[in-house]
């Protein structure tokens, strides 16, 4: 096969991806872009002109909301369905534009997908070995999760698939996933310098089970290994040293696979999980609890715009992914966790989150996986805490949607906030006042910057502005309407 890219298989690539480090570039658009039939709407436009956002200070937030659905939990929704035989329900999915790629990707290698209303999806699945060649190359957006699991996906199976997406995913590595891969049979027919997309993989008839250590604590890399370990004939076996976000091995118990879950190392700390491959999965229900990587930035508003009370609803508790709110609640936050409760396999509670004075804290390296993309957003709580917060142990940041670390200190910079990093720790001193404010923060294609930012101006002395919000649709679409509906003054452009 010819290599993908502009001269390769599939279509066109057309103009060259906005880029996720030169604003000037942002006028170009990633791969093709085709209209989702069914699904609430087309996908984020990358060409679309920067939306820049501005958040403005005014008054206490009140109200109760639910944020949306769990991206990791919708993505995960849509391959299992594609991996089962029989029918897949799917209650509260994410319809931002990352799930809604993975959605298109799903139907692309055979799955039939139909909307059914708000959150509400069914999903008939192929099977295991059932997959079929998409016609077209897979454009992941800016979606590294559902990109990189459907990697496993492929890797596993006896198709061969194209992936590419913005930008921002065109930097993101994705070697970690291939290495893997590649010990289980799979072929990496081209890639982009460096193993980033575009680049193209052709599974095997059958993998080959494995036993693997993973390098970092991440939950993409183990869950493509597992994913792949499906079409191998024995005990595919991920070891990890940290415990990361553990929704795929929960999902494949739910669809009928046989995994072993078990503590590793000393400390506590680490996981061996080791999968039965060649299962029957079988469709099921699958309800999507309220993500609380989305909850953080309403929940971080609450706190440090002054006088608020707001109650965020069934919010998932998994305790692999409720590091921000143990490190808040250090920091000397108000939150009350009320009414826990079961939903879909998941403990959820409703967040009633009050206005509090924050004091700086450790944060520490170990907790990291257990809250990773609530980074920026700390950062700002950081900003309005009296003291100094130490989050430590951040080098993951680096390979997010953007370089996250850099994008925050850069964002902190503009709006006046004391802060320093030293090798892979963010250090951000607050007086226990508002934040200056005033500055327009870059956002460099992340969703995560531009919502973390805007909670910033929402409490800070001057407005804050965003130069694009349009990312914000991978994974909140409601982010604007939900805020405002607390009291939030968002509002378009560069307003002051
Ligand atoms: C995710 C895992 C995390 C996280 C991402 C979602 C998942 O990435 O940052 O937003 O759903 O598995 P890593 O596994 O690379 O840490």
């Amino acid at each position: 096969m010819t290599p993908p890219g502009p001269h390769g298989n599939g279509p066109q690539l057309g103009r060259a991806p906005r880029s996720a480090t030169a604003p000037c570039l942002r006028t170009h658009r990633a791969g093709p872009s085709r209209p989702l039939a069914g699904s609430p709407g087309l996908p984020v436009s990358h060409d679309s002109a920067p939306q820049p956002l501005t958040a403005r200070p005014g008054h206490a937030l009140a109200g109760e909301l639910k944020p949306p659905g769990d991206k990791s939990i919708s993505h995960r929704a849509m391959i299992f369905g594609l991996l089962s035989i029989g029918e897949t329900r799917v209650e509260g999915l994410l319809e931002g534009d990352d799930v809604l790629r993975t959605v298109e990707a799903a139907r692309a290698l055979g799955a039939t997908i139909t909307r059914e209303g708000e959150g509400r999806w069914r999903v008939v699945g192929t099977g295991i070995g059932g997959l079929q060649d998409p016609a077209d190359v897979l454009d992941f957006g800016n979606a590294g999760t559902g990109s990189r699991l459907m990697m496993g996906v492929v890797g596993g199976q006896p198709v061969t698939a194209t992936f590419d997406g913005d930008a921002s995913l065109r930097k993101r590595p994705m070697r970690r996933i291939l290495d893997p891969l590649l010990q289980m049979g799979a072929r990496v027919v081209s890639e982009a310098e460096g193993g980033r997309v575009p680049l193209t993989i052709k599974g095997p008839p059958e993998g080959i089970p494995i036993r693997y250590e993973l390098p970092v604590a991440s939950a993409q890399i183990k869950s493509a290994v597992l994913l792949a370990g499906l079409n191998a004939p024995g005990v595919t076996t991920v070891i990890e040293k940290a415990a990361s976000r553990d929704h795929t091995e929960r999902m494949l118990r739910l669809f009928g696979a046989e995994v072993r879950v078990e503590p590793h190392g000393e400390g506590g700390h680490g996981r061996s999980i080791a999968l039965t491959g060649q299962p029957t999965l079988r469709g099921t229900e699958v309800i999507v609890p309220a993500d609380p990587s989305s909850a953080a930035f309403p929940l971080v508003a609450a706190l440090i715009v002054p006088g608020s009370e707001v109650t965020l609803r069934g919010v998932m508790m998994n305790p692999l992914r409720t590091g921000l709110i143990t490190t808040l609640i250090e920091m000397g936050a108000d939150i009350e966790r009320l009414d826990e409760r079961e939903e879909g396999g998941e403990t959820v509670a409703d967040l009633r989150v009050r206005a509090s004075r924050l004091h700086g804290i450790d944060v520490p390296a170990e907790r990291a996986p257990s809250m990773i993309d609530e980074y920026p957003v700390l950062a700002v709580a950081a900003a309005f805490a009296e003291g100094t917060t130490r989050m430590n142990g951040l080098h993951e940041l680096r390979v997010k949607e953007s370089d996250r670390l850099a994008a925050v200190a850069a964002g902190l910079a503009e709006n006046g906030v004391d802060h320093v990093i030293e090798g892979d720790d963010l250090i951000v001193t607050g007086t226990g006042a508002a934040a200056r404010g005033g500055g327009t923060v870059e956002t460099y294609l992340d969703h995560r910057i531009a919502m973390a930012f805007l909670v910033m101006g929402m409490a800070s002395e001057n407005p804050v502005t965003v130069d694009d919000g349009a990312m914000i649709a991978t994974s909140f679409p409601t982010f604007r309407p939900t805020m405002a509906a607390l009291g939030a003054e968002i509002v378009e452009g560069a307003n002051r």
